[in-house]
């Protein structure tokens, strides 16, 4: 360790970096956006100056940090003073005049890098990460910066092109009390990643500026301007030249925006501003994007493990007016035999939208249809909403909440307006769906997961709900600071939450959310509470301001944890639509109110991939569209897509013509088609899943996953990959009946025929009529398959099957985890059964690891070649020959072998050619 200390350090002293000083293409930001940018505005920044047309930040050696003396070795890496170098030289003022820059060392290929306030500690993101306990011998990266009295700046590298950093810091560090921007130059313009926004490419865009807001926002899909439901400042960036990836997490919870552009040489740089916090930095060195993507889940928390049923095809409206109308549409569905796990049903089943009750006259006869729901083996998710009435004499949730002291406060008394209700307390009062103002629980507070944990659990006794949905976690508040709320009943005066004007509801720079989107109020509390408002974790209090973005995360914890005292020893199926680094260790999450309209069905194929990259691989779009009514076209080609999402869930927005796929017979037989596809190759989307929960993989991966040097690849972003084994490239535009699609090097065969389609590289015209959804298996892959059904635990009990698609040297390899579906994974892996398969030399081995009892009973009893030579003469079973009549051999060098050998036993399969 010390010595390693000690090579970093001569390194450090014996090398520098040439920084450029500054560059006319960082912009300047002016709080009411660039369209005001002139001289004269421009003038009125010292760190600013005016070129030409732009207002840009001056350079390095004037708007910047000098360093301070030597790099302090520390126990992990080392520190470097930095002052200011012109305290007169500011954006928005109180500049923080000295900094300490540190670098921290935690694995190879794993370095975090630091700039804070020297004297004063200031707010840092309170979500845990997991750090190594010892940091690793030999870093794959160097860190370099400039010396003592020199601009600072500073780049990571790898240790084997030093001269091609992946970081680089271009033009002057700005860090003022609510202002921090910093500028990275890339060593490519193959970027990805950054939300949540709504993004029509995966890949982003370098020709022209691009500035895009992030705070969590109750902001429906559609402008790709604005900030979305969730945060995630983490994006990975591709090498083509090398194939390799790295990413880089900017670990902070302020509001932000962030560009893309190109710098004067014509290079691509991102810039990130903040209003709060520090620079905390973790980068990754992959080299691979898988992993990268291991690397940044084992830091933020691996994937929560699905129950198997949430794979399922789950169902769900805004706007279901009884249980007799989601029974109908139930019945609807069995009638065309459409295979669903999942029904859920929103906020219509509660009494006057109240969180915990449900409307016994409307949706009488509830709890009984939880029941006969799981007599069907489907099961039941309630919505759950922040919000709670603070009606405390007829709310007995919200008592006890306020007897446990659960809500969040206004930051000081002074704050609590004049016409606060009685009873609220010091409470933050807001306006959501109830008919009754209300209150937003403070779930970083111990008492507050207990108050919820128990609330959860006395409201399944009443309801046996299976999952929870938790929506508008942002959290989302209507009106606020407007006169009143859209949904505010008329005959009351006007009233809303309304945000005092101090540092924190008003900052110097809102950042460009407040000009986007529609952002009535212009402030940044828009629809959301206010920036003034106290959460405490019980040992530190934080300002709503700070940790606003983390309130879907922290709802997320409470009530994964919850569940746990409902549904011990099992998993549990969590729904958040706030998300922040981390979330994916707890929940599934949807993209939120989409629209039925092509180019968001086309979009969503970038979300999911978007989030596969944040480590929340359970994602989904509604399948449909959420609001407006689909078309029979449109919805059947959606679910055509969605059988593909790992979260696969058609939702309608309230007073939309139903969408479920029984509506249309067209639809019906489409979707009964496709799932019945999805739940045959559920096993292998499992695996999948178990890889993510335990090694921190993605599920849903880009075409250029396998593929970093393939330029036509990296922008393919119509078209997506379950693991490496099964491309989809689904019909995303009206009217077409075939589409070009991209094959990536090797053999592609149709996953349903067993045709070979294509050896990539190469693009092929493939038709795809309204009943067909190009699917293809990579040569090489084992796919573990079972006969499908109408509902998972009907599938469970299915013979399973293989589908062995052979690359052009006859080769293939997969795997297979399979458990009881439910159970929380001990260490040992008990009661977990795991098998490998390899196809080579005409040979397929199984070999069986782990614990028989779970899969006792279950048969493998099909197996498919794709790419097959020719009919074998002879094919011997575990040393028994196979009659004859159990092989055949088709046109398009497909064999299909039938068998029954328990799957619980090592299997070998020799052929004679
Ligand atoms: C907003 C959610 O995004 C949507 O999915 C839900 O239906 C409505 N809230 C009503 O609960």
């Amino acid at each position: 360790m010390a010595s390693f200390v000690y090579i970093l350090f001569f390194f450090l002293l014996i090398s520098d970096i040439s920084a450029q000083d500054g560059d006319v293409n960082i912009e300047c930001p002016f709080p009411e956006g660039q369209d005001v940018s002139s001289p004269e505005k421009c003038a009125q920044y010292t760190a600013c100056e005016w070129t030409d047309v732009q207002c840009h930040l001056r350079g390095n050696s004037e708007a910047g940090y000098a360093v301070e003396g030597a790099p302090v070795p520390t126990e992990r890496g080392y520190k470097l003073n930095l002052k200011k170098i012109d305290q007169s030289v500011t954006m928005f003022d109180n500049d923080i005049r000295e900094l300490v820059f540190e670098v921290i060392n935690h694995e190879d290929y794993h370095v975090q890098i630091k700039i804070y306030d020297a004297n004063e500690a200031r707010y840092e993101v309170p979500v845990p990460l997991n750090l190594p306990e010892e940091a690793g011998t030999s870093p794959k990266y160097v860190v370099n910066t400039t010396q003592d009295g020199e601009p600072f700046s500073f780049s990571v590298s790898r240790d084997s092109a030093p001269e091609d950093p992946l970081f680089s810091t271009v033009g002057a560090l700005i860090f003022e009390d609510q202002f921090l921007q910093f500028t990275s130059s890339l060593q490519t313009e193959y970027l990805y990643g950054i939300g949540e926004n709504i993004r029509n490419t995966f890949k982003h865009s370098f020709q022209s500026r691009e500035t895009k807001p992030l705070f969590a926002r109750d902001q429906p899909v559609g402008d790709t301007e604005v900030n979305n439901y969730g945060v995630h400042p983490y994006y990975v960036n591709v090498n083509h030249k090398t194939g390799t990836a790295h990413s880089v997490l900017f670990f902070n919870t302020n509001a932000m925006e962030y560009s893309t552009y190109v710098l004067s040489d014509g290079s691509p740089a991102l810039t990130f501003r903040s209003i709060g916090g520090i620079i905390d930095l973790h980068f990754f060195l992959g080299p691979s994007l898988e992993d990268v993507n291991i690397q940044y889940t084992n830091m933020i928390g691996l994937p929560a493990f699905p129950l198997y049923w949430t794979l399922g095809f789950q169902l769900s409206r805004y706007g279901y007016t009884s249980v007799e109308d989601v029974r109908e549409v139930r019945e609807r569905m069995r009638a065309m035999a459409v295979p669903q796990d999942g029904q859920t049903i929103d906020i219509d089943y509660m009494l006057r939208f109240r969180d915990f009750t449900y409307d016994t006259d409307v949706w009488a006869g509830l709890p009984e249809f939880a029941e006969e729901l799981h007599n069907d083996n489907i099961k039941l998710t309630i919505i759950l909403d922040p919000a709670l009435v603070i009606d405390f004499e007829n709310y007995s949730p919200g008592q006890r909440g306020k007897d446990a002291d659960v809500f969040v406060k206004w930051m000081s008394e002074d704050l609590v307006p004049a016409d606060q209700e009685p009873g609220c307390e010091s409470y933050v009062v807001g306006y959501v769906w109830p008919d009754t103002k209300t209150m937003f629980p403070d779930f970083f507070k111990p008492e507050t997961k207990a108050w919820w944990a128990n609330e959860l659990a006395i409201f399944h006794e009443t309801v046996n709900y299976d999952a929870i949905w938790i929506d508008m976690n942002e959290p989302s508040n209507f009106g606020t600071n407007l006169a009143r709320p859209w949904n505010w009943p008329p005959e009351r005066p006007d009233w809303s939450l309304k945000c005092p004007y101090n540092k924190w509801d008003s900052p110097p720079y809102p950042t460009k959310m407040v000009r986007v989107g529609g952002c009535e109020s212009q402030r940044i509390s828009e629809k959301t509470i206010c920036m003034s408002s106290n959460h405490t974790n019980g040992k530190e209090t934080f300002l709503h301001y700070d940790v606003h973005s983390l309130y879907g995360w922290s709802e997320t914890v409470a009530t994964y944890e919850g569940l746990d005292g409902v549904f011990p020893g099992k998993r549990h199926a969590v729904l958040s639509r706030s998300t922040y680094p981390g979330s994916g260790h707890y929940v599934t999450h949807w993209l939120g109110d989409n629209t039925a309209e092509w180019s968001h069905l086309r979009n969503s194929i970038v979300g999911m991939l978007e989030f596969n990259l944040f480590g929340v691989p359970m994602v989904g779009a509604d399948v449909c569209g959420f609001l407006n009514d689909a078309t029979m076209e449109l919805c059947a080609r959606w679910m055509q897509a969605g059988a593909f999402y790992p979260f696969d869930r058609n939702h309608n927005g309230i007073g939309q013509s139903p969408q479920d796929p029984a509506f249309w017979p067209e639809v019906a037989a489409i979707s009964r088609d496709v799932l019945a596809l999805r739940y045959k190759y559920l096993p292998y989307l499992y695996t999948l899943f178990h890889d993510a929960h335990h090694h921190g993989h993605s599920v849903v991966r880009p075409l250029f996953s396998e593929h970093m040097t393939d330029i036509d690849a990296l922008v393919v972003d119509d078209q997506f990959m379950w693991g490496t084994g099964i491309m989809i490239a689904p019909v995303l535009i009206e009217g077409a009946t075939k589409r070009s699609v991209y094959f990536p090097e090797g053999e592609w065969y149709d996953l349903e025929t067993g045709q070979l389609v294509a050896n990539g590289p190469t693009t092929l015209q493939i038709e795809a009529p309204l009943e067909v959804i190009p699917v293809f298996s990579r040569g090489g892959a084992i796919l573990p398959c079972q006969e499908p059904a109408l509902t998972t635990a009907e599938s469970r009990q299915n013979p399973f099957c293989l589908t062995v698609a052979l690359d052009s040297g006859l080769r293939a390899s997969g795997e297979l985890f399979w458990d009881d579906g439910e159970s929380v994974h001990t260490v040992e892996h008990e009661g977990t059964f795991s098998a490998t398969f390899e196809y080579a030399n005409d040979t397929l081995k199984m070999a069986v690891f782990d614990s028989k009892t779970v899969v006792s009973g279950l048969a493998l009893e099909t197996i498919s070649f794709f790419g097959f030579p020719s009919n074998p003469s002879g094919v011997v079973v575990n040393d028994e020959a196979l009659s004859p009549s159990s092989w055949k051999y088709e046109e398009d060098m497909v064999l299909i072998v039938h068998l029954s050998v328990p799957l619980g036993e090592d299997l070998l399969v020799k052929f004679s050619l």
